[in-house]
């Protein structure tokens, strides 16, 4: 790499984790007693779980350090005569879905244009096997989904997408089941679900891929959210490209089925530390401190890996990019089906900016090195391009200008702000 850049030394706070924000609402909204959760993501995506649980009856009181969130067991959700809101959030979609399938009333999802262009026939087929009355109006795949609950029937199954938020969804039906619920997954996929539900005293095991769950009334537990390492990233990445630069961040999140950023920077020749790692809550967490080099090597990335780095993809790339040579990132199919199209976004955006890119079937392939020249690009309206190509023109020192970017707000509302704070 060949830029000028005036290094960084900095200490930074990201927000709490989307994830465990999601999850945490709602295993609190079902089991029984008062949930205090600190360190919550208000950011567009966890609000829209908030709200759809509002609107089924869960009594949650937002305040300045905490929410609280009212719990009153399995069965508390209340019929909604309306159409629940899902906005941009697939987490909220499939994993309310999978709770909804156990209650008796009928009730409809939907999405923004976004999220009706993802497929909702990974979580249909399960639920139905376990005996939802459940479907999408859009060719049986598309949102809105419309679900009329039932007595579950437990199921054995075999992941057929490396899917975080289909198997949340089928542990969720599984606290309704009539028996233990079991889950084979081909790839590890985060399991922040898993670590929640024992948090809350489920009867819940999970080893060596098999997930084992049976029904039982969760108990309210006050819950800490680490810091998103997703967003994070951003950070990572931003210090790692700029030679002599340390950036301290503090308080992420390292569950290990989320840590393969860290094993791509390492491999490209980046020094991370990881301090003061400790647990709360069942997940782990740390601060993590990124020196930066002006020795990257390219990289070669597929297969188990990538679950552990799935929303990291685009800000790989723009660290790809910079370096001189060829890298490969591979088994990515699951990013057409994101908030955008994430391969088709890369590239047509890369490309505008002269980089050195293409799809390959299911993954991108970079010629990193080539003379970044600044343009108009866009975010397609996904956080994650968004972010990335801020980076990117952080990185490059060039005039990048981005449409539609205040998206951002989908998972990271101070990401700006941050950023500010560190070139202070
Ligand atoms: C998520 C799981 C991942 C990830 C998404 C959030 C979750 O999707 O990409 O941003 O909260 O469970 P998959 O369901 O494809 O694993």
């Amino acid at each position: 790499m060949n830029r000028r850049l005036k290094r960084i030394k900095s200490e930074i706070e990201i927000l709490g984790d989307k994830s465990i924000s999601h999850r945490a609402l709602m295993i609190a909204s079902i089991s029984k007693g008062i949930t205090k959760i600190s360190n919550f993501l208000f950011s567009h995506d966890s609000i829209s779980t908030l709200n759809c649980l509002k609107n089924l009856g869960v009594k949650i009181e937002v305040n300045k350090e905490n929410v609280l969130v009212y719990g009153n067991g399995l069965y508390s959700f209340k019929f909604y005569d309306g159409v629940l809101d899902a906005r941009n959030s697939g987490t909220t979609m499939r994993l309310l879905s999978g709770i909804l399938s156990g209650y008796k009333f009928k009730s409809i999802i939907d999405g923004d244009i976004s999220l009706r262009k993802r497929p909702m026939d990974r979580i249909i087929k399960p639920l139905s096997l376990m005996g939802a009355n459940i479907f999408a109006k859009n060719s049986e795949r598309f949102a809105p989904i419309y679900i009329e609950g039932n007595d579950l029937k437990s199921i054995c199954y075999k992941m057929e997408v490396d899917s975080a938020q289909v198997k949340s969804s089928i542990l969720f039906a599984g606290l309704y089941a009539d028996s233990v619920t079991k889950i084979f997954e081909n790839i590890k996929t985060r399991d922040h679900t898993e670590r929640m539900l024992k948090y809350f005293g489920s009867n819940i095991s999970f080893e060596d891929g098999v997930i084992c769950i049976e029904k039982g009334e969760l108990i309210a537990s006050d819950i800490f959210i680490p810091g998103d390492i997703s967003s994070a990233s951003f950070f990572m990445v931003l210090a790692a490209g700029i030679d002599g630069s340390e950036v301290l961040i503090k308080n992420v999140g390292i569950n290990e089925t989320r840590t393969g950023i860290i094993d791509v920077l390492k491999c490209m020749g980046v020094n991370v530390e990881l301090l003061n790692v400790r647990e709360n809550c069942y997940e782990k967490m740390c601060d993590i401190k990124v020196y930066g080099t002006s020795r990257l090597r390219p990289i070669s990335i597929s297969g188990d890996i990538i679950p552990r780095l799935i929303d990291e993809i685009p800000i790989i790339c723009v660290l790809c990019s910079l370096v001189n040579g060829e890298s490969s990132i591979e088994d990515v199919e699951e990013l057409r089906y994101k908030e955008s199209d994430r391969i088709t976004s890369i590239v047509k955006e890369f490309r505008k900016l002269n980089i050195d890119i293409c799809e390959t079937k299911n993954g991108i392939r970079i010629h990193g090195g080539r003379k970044i020249k600044g343009a108009k690009v866009n975010s397609y309206n996904d956080h994650r391009i968004a972010m990335s190509l801020t980076i990117l023109a952080y990185l490059s020192g060039e005039d990048i200008v981005i449409e539609n970017k205040d998206c951002v707000d989908i998972s990271f509302p101070m990401f700006y702000e941050k950023l500010n704070e560190i070139f202070k």
